[in-house]
């Protein structure tokens, strides 16, 4: 028999968890779904009309013409740094614009571009699973980082220094944070750079929900982004997945700021990487413009659902002490993690919910190492949000009663 690589988990076995839900969703029990993510089934999908306009972008004669560029089109990386112009208000320079097909795809190029196999690359927890598989993917070592929590998440800098070993290649931070929402500030930022400066470590910051600002709009310590500029070596991801609600058409970006020498020599090697891949597709870059021009006029409706979900959930939360449950401060991003009363654990809170018609994430899932969080989407569409965090707080009192 093939012998197979140790890149890849050795058993796919499925937990209780993921056996419950699944026995939910076959028999129809599952109405109040909050952890959907996918824009286009909570009616973020274009209209017939700007389908019509998007499908004309696609089809532009240009894409016929085969002309590769590592870098990607330039008229691509014009529409991007437009696009960073009117969501941000910053001047990014096109030719720092690296292009692929995803986010996640991107990651990969830079783990195989900084690391050896079993060097490593630091994420924090709690935080999205998905940089962890793609380091394993690449033989790169996932190794984790603790955010700091005293009433709201943060980056700590003493246990990113911690954590740091010879063999740290990487430091990959998100922000906002998937799922716990802190945004990176000016001080902290400054922290983590020179730290990487010092060790010699790129940073990745992947910024995929930098335009869903939902708290932190309060917040005058909040960076834009690493976009721009850094005193270290900076990677900084996004994609259409989030900024256009796009995720199936496949786009997303690097932006490469630091010292220039070590930018010209970084750019030097990466060109090699991306120009094996080359996986940005012609007819997706023609349409960048017209796929950003949508997002930049989807994001409004979305960010009012976010906000108008988070405000529901405080109201029937926060709002009532006999839930003993809360929602912690969210910066930004598209999930609130709500605390719930310590007398069950996150998974079996997550069980009692499924038993009501209403699937949310156990904290488990993204390693909090706190008892009693869950995770919910707050792209779910009103109704169902309201319902479902109405049977979480009527379950939590019938708990707290007992
Ligand atoms: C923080 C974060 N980064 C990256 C991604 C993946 O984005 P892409 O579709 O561009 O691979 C996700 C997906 O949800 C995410 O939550």
């Amino acid at each position: 028999m093939n012998r197979p690589s140790n890149r890849i988990a050795a058993s796919f076995a499925p937990t209780p968890w993921s056996l419950a839900v699944e026995a939910a969703r076959e028999a129809g029990e599952v109405p109040f779904d909050l952890t959907v993510t996918n824009p286009t089934r909570v009616g973020f999908a274009p209209s017939h009309d700007d389908a019509a306009v998007i499908a004309g972008a696609l089809g532009d004669p240009r894409s016929f013409a085969y002309e590769p560029h590592p870098k990607g089109m330039p008229s691509a990386r014009a529409a991007v740094a437009a696009h960073y112009a009117r969501a941000h208000g910053l001047d990014v320079d096109p030719e720092r614009l690296w292009l692929a097909s995803s986010t996640s795809e991107l990651y990969a190029q830079l783990f195989m571009l900084h690391c050896l196999p079993g060097d490593e690359v630091l994420v924090a927890t709690p935080g999205y699973p998905l940089v962890e598989s793609i380091a394993a993917l690449t033989g790169a070592r996932a190794v984790r980082y603790p955010l700091c929590f005293d009433g709201a998440y943060s980056h700590d800098v003493t246990a990113i220094e911690e954590a740091i070993t010879e063999r740290t290649r990487v430091l990959v931070c998100v922000s906002p944070n998937n799922p716990t929402g802190n945004a990176l500030s000016e001080g902290e930022l400054e922290a983590i750079t020179s730290l990487c400066d010092a060790h010699a470590i790129a940073l990745v910051v992947d910024e995929v929900f930098a335009e869903y600002v939902v708290e932190g709009a309060l917040d005058p310590e909040r960076i834009r982004t690493t976009a721009l500029e850094s005193r270290c070596l900076c990677w900084t991801l996004a994609g259409l997945s989030k900024s256009a609600l796009l995720p199936q058409m496949k786009l997303a970006w690097a932006a490469l700021s630091g010292p220039e020498m070590l930018v010209a020599s970084t750019e030097a090697r990466f060109e090699h990487v991306a120009d094996t891949f080359l996986s940005a597709s012609a007819p997706v870059q023609c349409a960048a413009d017209a796929l950003l021009d949508y997002g930049a006029r989807t994001r409004v409706g979305v960010l009012a659902r976010l906000r108008e979900n988070l405000t529901r959930a405080r109201s029937m939360l926060d709002g009532d002490p006999e839930t003993g449950a809360s929602v912690l401060f969210c910066e930004g991003g598209w999930s609130a993690v709500l605390r719930l009363p310590a007398v069950l654990s996150d998974e079996a809170w997550a069980e009692r919910f499924l038993g009501e018609g209403v699937l949310v994430q156990p904290g488990f899932l993204f390693d909090f190492d706190r008892d009693a969080r869950v995770v919910v989407s707050l792209l779910a569409e009103p109704e169902t949000f309201a319902e479902g965090l109405s049977r979480i707080a009527a379950a939590c009192r019938r708990e707290l009663q007992r």
